[in-house]
């Protein structure tokens, strides 16, 4: 005889920004499955085929720019005035795109890459907290998590290069700790995290992914997994917690 186990979703809303990425559209499945409304946020007009089916998503298009940021986010709290928001994850983030790829040396250095690579990974994350903080003030409790690198760590930094990647991100753990001793004071009920996704079978590491030791490249899938799991464990004590898929604190 077969047993039907029927979860009782959250009468939450949940927001995933980058919703078109790897790990975006895993945590967007994955969060389906727990909260009564996803609002997805992509600067695609239409979700990816394996979130098409999603009943309960709400797909939002933006571009990439304050304006369009701030608009969206105003589009977001008005789908949260009957469900409150639980969980955010920003899920944006390049590494590699048309033209540049990870420097290897100094004379590899690009002005304009080094500025598009902190617009991306630092800058664009930041807007996006900053229009969602009155939304995460009136919570009645949420978690926020950005999704950062290991390779941002000033401190685990021993093999050098990916100048403008490290740096972007370690500039986001940085705006990220800001952020965090200010909603401490404003938004207390809110939790803030810097997820480290460990090495994750996307679009950005594909170019990457043939030195990673056996085991050790995960599914977008057991990530978003871990990501939620991490969500749920989250304090809301005024700092930012840089950890990575199982848990552990990341030096800065
Ligand atoms: N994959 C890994 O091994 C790995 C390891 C460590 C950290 N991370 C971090 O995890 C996050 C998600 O990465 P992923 O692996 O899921 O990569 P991905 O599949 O390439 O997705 C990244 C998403 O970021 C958004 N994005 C990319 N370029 C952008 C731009 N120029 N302007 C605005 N948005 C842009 C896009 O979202 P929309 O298309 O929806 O707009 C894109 O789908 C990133 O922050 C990445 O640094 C990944």
């Amino acid at each position: 005889m077969m047993t039907e186990v029927i979860v009782k979703k959250a009468e939450r809303a949940a927001l995933v920004v980058g919703a078109a990425g790897g790990i975006g559209s895993a945590t967007v499945v994955a969060l389906a499955e727990r909260y009564q409304q996803v609002i997805a946020v992509s600067r695609q007009p239409r979700p990816p085929a394996a979130l098409a089916d999603l009943a309960n998503l709400c797909w939002l298009t933006a571009a990439a720019e304050e304006g369009a940021i701030a608009e969206a986010a105003r589009a977001v709290a008005d789908h949260c005035e009957s469900l409150p928001l639980a969980r955010v994850v920003l899920a944006t983030g390049t590494l590699h795109g048309d033209g540049y790829r990870p420097e290897k040396s100094l004379r590899e250095l690009d002005a304009a890459t080094l500025g598009h690579l902190y617009q991306v990974n630092a800058v664009l994350p930041l807007l996006w907290l900053a229009a969602l903080e009155p939304l995460l003030r009136r919570s009645d409790g949420a978690t926020v998590a950005v999704l950062s690198a290991r390779v941002g760590s000033i401190a685990d930094n021993r093999l050098g290069g990916w100048y403008g990647y490290r740096a972007s991100k370690a500039a986001l753990n940085m705006l990220l700790r800001s952020a965090a001793v200010e909603l401490g004071r404003r938004a207390p009920q809110v939790a803030l995290l810097a997820f480290h996704p460990g090495t994750t079978d996307t679009a950005l590491s594909k170019p990457f992914q043939a030195r990673v030791p056996e085991g050790r490249l995960f599914s977008p899938a057991s990530v978003a997994i871990a990501l939620l799991e991490r969500m749920d464990a989250a304090q809301a004590d005024g700092e930012l917690h840089f950890v990575d898929y199982a848990g552990e604190s990341i030096p800065w």
